[in-house]
């Protein structure tokens, strides 16, 4: 049994416990799909307001659903669409402090209203994929989730 309960004062602590449980969840597995999967249930346990988080990897110069919790979503996002699409085609992080604002938004479940993707770059610039996170909060994510979840992004793309 797995039992990461990581509850923190601040941001920079649940940052830190999240970055570190998540090395220990997936130690020495070269599995991805078991990676992003217990990566995505991690997240989802440990950060509040969340309504999805999960990866969209990048099948051939296409973004494919990959493992998540949340509501069933759109299987498949070409790059430059939507905010997962953008973070794809830019490799820059996406934050949307209201997605109803951002040209493109793809509404896959009508309760997000803030959302951060985070673009997932292999040890040899490959783009593997996308870390999407949204939340029925409006400007859920601030500095310092940005800075933490760029640590988790990081930690996920050398380990996938
Ligand atoms: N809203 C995203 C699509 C993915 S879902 O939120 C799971 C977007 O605009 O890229």
């Amino acid at each position: 049994m797995y039992d990461f309960k990581i509850e923190a004062a601040d941001k920079a602590t649940l940052y830190r416990d999240l970055a570190l449980a998540l090395g220990g969840l997936i130690g020495d597995e070269t599995d991805s799909v078991a990676n992003m999967a217990n990566a995505a249930g991690l997240i989802w346990q440990s950060l509040p307001d969340l309504n999805w988080v999960g990866f969209y990897r990048n099948i051939g110069g296409e973004l494919v659903l990959g493992p998540f919790q949340g509501r069933p979503a759109c299987i498949r996002i070409p790059f430059g669409a939507g905010v997962c699409g953008v973070a794809a085609e830019t490799r820059q992080v996406q934050r949307v402090e209201d997605v109803h604002a951002f040209p493109g938004h793809i509404a896959c479940d009508s309760a997000s209203n803030s959302e951060i993707v985070l673009p997932l770059v292999g040890a040899d610039g490959d783009l593997l994929g996308v870390l999407d996170l949204d939340s029925p909060k409006p400007g859920r994510f601030d500095d310092e989730d940005e800075a933490g979840l760029r640590k988790v992004a990081e930690i996920l793309a050398s380990l996938l």
